[in-house]
This record gives C-alpha cells, sequence and structure tokens, in this order.
C-alpha cells in the first residue's frame, strides 16, 4: 500500500520507516528504527530529491508512482549518494529512463563506482556550489557541503519557499510514526535529543570545520523549514537544532556536567567508581551519568561525550594495557574529534598500574582536553580516600563553578 503525505501544495513525503533494521551503517544500534526520506517535487516539472535504501526499494517506488498521479518523472536531485539514500537508485532511473539527474561532479563519479551501467550525458545536469535552477514556479540554490559528511554531499535551497534540503545534515535516528513533522513529535524531550545527538556525534561528529562551514553557508538562506534524509522536517523553532549543530560541530558541550566511564573486571574499579559519584553527589554535583563501558554500546557512550562537559574515566589495567572495550572508546572519541573537555582519571591496576599512561596518550592526541589532577591509583580494591575526595571536590567545583 502506498504511503506518502503532503508538505506544501506542491511537495510531497515519499520516504519510508525501516523499523528491522538492528544496526545502521552495520554498527549503530537502531531501537527506534532509521527513516529514509524523500521529497517529491510537483511544479511544471516533476523532481525527485533522493531515493532511499534498496531494502525498501518496492515500498518507496510505490510511494512516488503515486504521488506522481500519473505524470511523469523528469528530474532526481541527487544531495547525497551513500547507499542509504542512494540504493533505490537503479530502481528509480530504471522505471523512468527519461529522467535527468542533478547533481555535481563528484556524485556523477560515485554513481559510476556503485552502478555498472553508464548514465548518457543527455541525462545528467552538472550543477556548481551556487547554481540555480528552475523547475517551474519553484528555483532551487545548490549549495555544496563537503564532508558533510561525504565530499560529494550538497544541499539545496527552495528559494521560492525558503525550503532547505539538507541531505544527512539535521537528521535524527527513529521512525517518523506518520509525524514527518517535528511539530508532531516531542523534539525537546530527552530521548529524542539523545538520539539526535548520538546521530550527529557518530555520523557526522569527525567533520565540525566543515559542518560549521555548512552552517555558515545556509546561514545566509531565509529558511522556513528544514527537510533532511532522516528524522522528521524540521517546521518550527529552527533555532533549537540549529543551535544543537552549532555547539555540537565547535565541539562545545552542552551541559556542565559529569559522566563517569568505567570499566570493571571483577567489581573493585566499580565499587570504587559508586563510591566517588556519592562524593560527587554529596559535594552538589547534579545528573550524574556513569556508564560501565562493558554494557552500553560505543556509539552512546560518544553521545555523551559530544553532551557533557566532564569526563572521568575509571579504568583497569589488562594484560598491560587498556581493557579492550576501554580502549575502543578513547580511540573512537580521538577518530570522532572529541575536544574541549575536562578530564580526570582513575586507574586500577593490581601490580603494574598503566591504564592512566596509556589513557592519557590517547587524550594528549586529542584537542583541548584540561586535567583537573593527577591520575588517582587504585590498587585493587585500595585507594588513598584523601586523595579520592580530594579529586571530588576539584570537579565538583569545576562543574558547579
Ligand atoms: Fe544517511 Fe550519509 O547517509
Amino acid at each position: 500500500m502506498y504511503s506518502y503525505r503532503k508538505i506544501t501544495d506542491d511537495l510531497v513525503y515519499v520516504g519510508v520507516d525501516d523499523r528491522r533494521l538492528p544496526l545502521f551503517e552495520n554498527l549503530f544500534p537502531l531501537e527506534r528504527g532509521v527513516s529514509y526520506n524523500s521529497y517529491l517535487l510537483l511544479d511544471e516539472k516533476t523532481a525527485l530529491l533522493d531515493t532511499c535504501d534498496h531494502t525498501v526499494a518496492h515500498q518507496f517506488l510505490e510511494n512516488v508512482e503515486h504521488a506522481l498521479g500519473g505524470r511523469a518523472l523528469d528530474y532526481l536531485v541527487i544531495h547525497h549518494m551513500e547507499p542509504d539514500h542512494c540504493g533505490s537508485f537503479e530502481d528509480i532511473y530504471r522505471r523512468y529512463p527519461d529522467l535527468c539527474i542533478i547533481s555535481n561532479m563528484k556524485t556523477f563519479q560515485m554513481l559510476e563506482q556503485f552502478f555498472s551501467f553508464a548514465i548518457p550525458e543527455k541525462n545528467r545536469i552538472v550543477v556548481k556550489d551556487g547554481e540555480e535552477f528552475s523547475f517551474g514556479k519553484h528555483s532551487f540554490k545548490f549549495l555544496f557541503a563537503p564532508m558533510v559528511h561525504w565530499p560529494e554531499v550538497m544541499f539545496s535551497y527552495d528559494i521560492t519557499d525558503s525550503i532547505l534540503f539538507s541531505a544527512d545534515a539535521f537528521g535524527v535516528f527513529g521512525c517518523n510514526n506518520g509525524n514527518i513533522f517535528a511539530s508532531e513529535q516531542n523534539y525537546k524531550d530527552k530521548d529524542f535529543v539523545d538520539d539526535a545527538r548520538r546521530y550527529y556525534a557518530n555520523i557526522v561528529g569527525k567533520y565540525g570545520p566543515q559542518t560549521q562551514a555548512a552552517l555558515k553557508k545556509t546561514g545566509a538562506c531565509s529558511i522556513k523549514m528544514i527537510c533532511p534524509l532522516h528524522g522528521p522536517i524540521w517546521d518550527e523553532d529552527l533555532s533549537f537544532i540549529l543551535e544543537k549543530y552549532d555547539l555540537w560541530s565547535k565541539y562545545q558541550p552542552e551541559d556542565k556536567a559529569v559522566v563517569i566511564y568505567y570499566n570493571s573486571v571483577y567489581g573493585n574499579t566499580e565499587s570504587i567508581i559508586n563510591h566517588f559519584a556519592l562524593e560527587l553527589g554529596t559535594r552538589g554535583v547534579r545528573n550524574i551519568r556513569i556508564y560501565d563501558v562493558s554494557k552500553t554500546e560505543v556509539s552512546y557512550l560518544i553521545g555523551e561525550a559530544f553532551r557533557a562537559s566532564h569526563l572521568v574515566f575509571g579504568a583497569t589495567t589488562y594484560n598491560n594495557g587498556l581493557f579492550p572495550k576501554m580502549e575502543n572508546l578513547l580511540t573512537d572519541m580521538k577518530n570522532l574529534s572529541v575536544q574541549n573537555r575536562t578530564v580526570s582519571i582513575i586507574e586500577n591496576g593490581t601490580w603494574a598500574p598503566q591504564s592512566a599512561k596509556l589513557l592519557k596518550e590517547i587524550l594528549d592526541g586529542m584537542k583541548g582536553i584540561t586535567y583537573l589532577a593527577s591520575p588517582l591509583t587504585v590498587k585493587s580494591s585500595t585507594v588513598n580516600r584523601e586523595a579520592l575526595e580530594e579529586l571530588a571536590d576539584r570537579i565538583a567545583k569545576d562543574v558547579l563553578s
């Protein structure tokens, strides 16, 4: 059964929710699924704005066919070549072989890499950054956004209706469930924002400077609505998501808050961390979050690193190195360019503690890391209580200042 929904008089949502995919990019858990958004412009000419993942192609084709209402499909605008959006390109192209594809040169190069057939010159319109194109009543301006988060990514701005089509930017994990507009979802709720941040941090997080450049470019446009390729269409209070993106892409914390990451083999490090958290709580630190890195999947831990100002690592020494899950977290943080955080380390080692030194080696390769104190060493379950309390004092004063 087809499913589509009007956005404006001549713009239709033809995307598909995917509740079956367990791991986005075969990596990130999806608790609420994901939507592959696609939009159909019904102007004097018709234009499909991106396609969908190949796994939902059947539903997607049905949506497009019904939304077209018997009209031909004249254009396909490709904003992003990643297969969650271009996976059904061939299905669309085979069904509408006369359509013209509008995109930039990099996209056409990637099309040839992903698909084995040649696209004739007459079916290609190669656009440049800032170039405009009219579909009739609607004029679009193409704004390149390289490395947000692939090199060919471009946005387009519908000058006529002040709508920004933003590729992956401003996307969120989670299905739309019929509520395709942000105004129909509780987008300020913690769960939603956590999923928005987790999406940004893990998918785009590495490319903060490029995201800042794209924000500056789109800042010159008067925008009434943002249509991303995942999650809801932003149709109200746009500053909410724009400000979040500005903070995240500058690697500035959202919350002055403490997140504690620990690993514990037999529970001794965990016991010290629980004690330490109570010391922080006693000193007035609120909303502390503690994560056992063995239990919580790393994309959630990364999301939290993009949120909080103060990060504490409680790390055991393991095989004379870091515990693998802890090492994975730190490596991922470094790869995703986490910056500007205040960090404290509590290491544990029964005979030759190494984890503080190894953690610092990774953290020292990241920008803007501030240490409030020297690492604290636990030997098995033995710790200097005064030093632990002094560390709690320092963190509490800094967070509460
Ligand atoms: Fe939603 Fe970069 O693909």
